[in-house]
């Protein structure tokens, strides 16, 4: 029966431990081997990620791989993905080596506008509202000066607040709607700490204002916070050949590749229970780049799909187009992420990351993030519409099957090559496992 405890963020982390372990492991010394085995013995590196989080108990790793040959507007780069998923990079790496022999991805930042909010109630009559905020606005901004000045240095800042009525759908219910250009930061906790100050100044003022009544001088801040949703922080990916350039299977031909691949296209773009496959391919080379760079992939990803629903229906991120022979293959996306602030001056590995990729500017990387999940999407579709997808991925899962039976480096090697000519399954890697450890009884 396990039980609850007070004060367990004060507690030492070896302390945090043994009441873990002795709560809920039947064998509490194993379970702390476990965690043990994690811990990094360079002392530093260890405290650096205790930090990162409460009542960190040990690391959780991920690999980090990379897929090279990626040609971005004529800039080769070697792109870093964190994830476990098996032939993920893999299929990057495919994608990327395909591209780079018909002129590499074609890249551009549409646009980098984010968006806040101040969520506020207000009883009384909306012209004197708007008058109010009218009154306000410039004070808004000038009260939001020591927050705002050394990103307008750099040429960033507050873009504009609009007042927006919201009434029809919940009574009283308005919004100080704000947008935001935050350069090289994702701008989290600048837009943050803007808008509460915002909401600071609208209520105080609100006190004082001659056009307000007793009720309505009483402005009720419900919250602010910056938005995830950012359809004005749009990048565009893209690529393109002659039909007649597509092949490199003799079983099918360029013309009807392009065909079958347009097919698949347009099937997600209109059927939400594909689009949902279809863009989780998408976000398996944007949530492991993202990663790999220290920026926010719950953010990316909440926003991906509210965007790949915003005419009402669940559509691909992705489309493609066969016209006058030539095949073309795009996406267009919002990406909010930052290449300073947050843990890209922190994590080591993304600061690796963020050299291997010459240092990109938030620009520089929502292209180069973008180009992965479109490799990552032309390597699936390309798969699924020629030889299927399970000859590739399990081909790349044998190994984690291999490892689940603890095939010794000698098993894994005459495994691996008896599969190059034998389809991959779960019985049949069991059962080779089988055979193999049998003969050598
Ligand atoms: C698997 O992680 C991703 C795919 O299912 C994507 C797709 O179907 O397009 C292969």
């Amino acid at each position: 029966m396990s039980k609850s405890i007070a004060g367990f963020s004060k507690l030492s982390k070896s302390k945090k431990i043994d009441w873990m372990v002795e709560t809920y492991f039947s064998n509490a010394e194993q379970a702390k081997t476990v965690l043990k085995q994690y811990w990094n013995t360079n002392e530093k590196l260890q405290t650096l990620h205790d930090e990162f989080i409460e009542n960190t108990i040990t690391n959780y790793y991920l690999p980090l791989g990379v897929a090279p040959n990626f040609l971005i507007n004529d800039t080769l780069y070697t792109i870093p993905m964190a994830i476990e998923e098996s032939s993920v990079v893999a299929a990057a790496s495919k994608a990327a080596k395909f591209w780079l022999d018909r002129g590499g991805f074609k890249t551009t930042v549409i646009s980098t506008t984010k968006i806040g909010q101040v969520h506020f109630m207000y009883h009384g009559d909306k012209d004197i509202l708007k008058n109010y905020f009218n009154h306000i606005k410039s004070q808004l901004i000038e009260d939001a000066k020591p927050i705002t000045k050394n990103m307008e240095k750099r040429g960033g800042g507050i873009l504009d607040i609009e007042l927006r009525d919201k009434t029809n759908e919940i009574d009283d219910y308005y919004q100080l709607h704000a947008s935001f250009e935050t350069l090289d930061a994702m701008g989290a906790n600048f837009i943050n700490s803007c808008l509460e100050q915002f909401a600071k100044t609208f209520k105080t003022e609100a006190l004082t204002f001659d056009g307000f009544n007793d009720e309505e001088k009483q402005i009720q801040i419900v919250m602010s916070i910056l938005s995830n949703y950012v359809p004005e922080c749009l990048v565009r990916a893209e690529v393109s050949c002659k039909v007649e350039d597509l092949t490199e299977n003799e079983n099918i031909s360029a013309e009807e590749f392009a065909t079958k691949f347009v097919q698949a296209v347009n099937i997600a773009e209109i059927e939400p229970y594909r689009a949902v496959t279809h863009n989780k391919g998408i976000m398996n080379g944007i949530d492991a780049v993202v990663l790999a760079t220290g920026n926010d992939f719950r953010a990316i990803e909440a926003c991906a799909h509210a965007y790949a629903s915003r005419n009402g229906r669940y559509s691909s991120l992705s489309h493609a187009k066969v016209e006058n022979g030539m095949f073309t293959f795009w996406i267009e996306m919002p990406l909010a992420l930052g290449t300073v602030g947050g843990l890209t001056g922190l994590h080591p590995l993304v600061k690796l990351s963020l050299e291997l990729l010459h240092y990109p500017n938030a620009k520089e990387l929502m292209q180069i993030v973008a180009v992965a999940g479109l490799a990552q999407n032309f390597a699936a579709l390309r798969s699924l519409t020629t030889t299927g997808i399970q000859q590739g991925h399990m081909k790349m899962h044998l190994m984690n099957i291999l490892n689940q039976f603890e095939a010794t480096n000698d098993e894994k090697l005459i495994l691996t090559e008896q599969f190059k000519n034998q389809t991959v399954s779960h019985s049949a890697v069991v059962e080779a496992i089988e055979t193999l450890r049998s003969k050598s009884n």
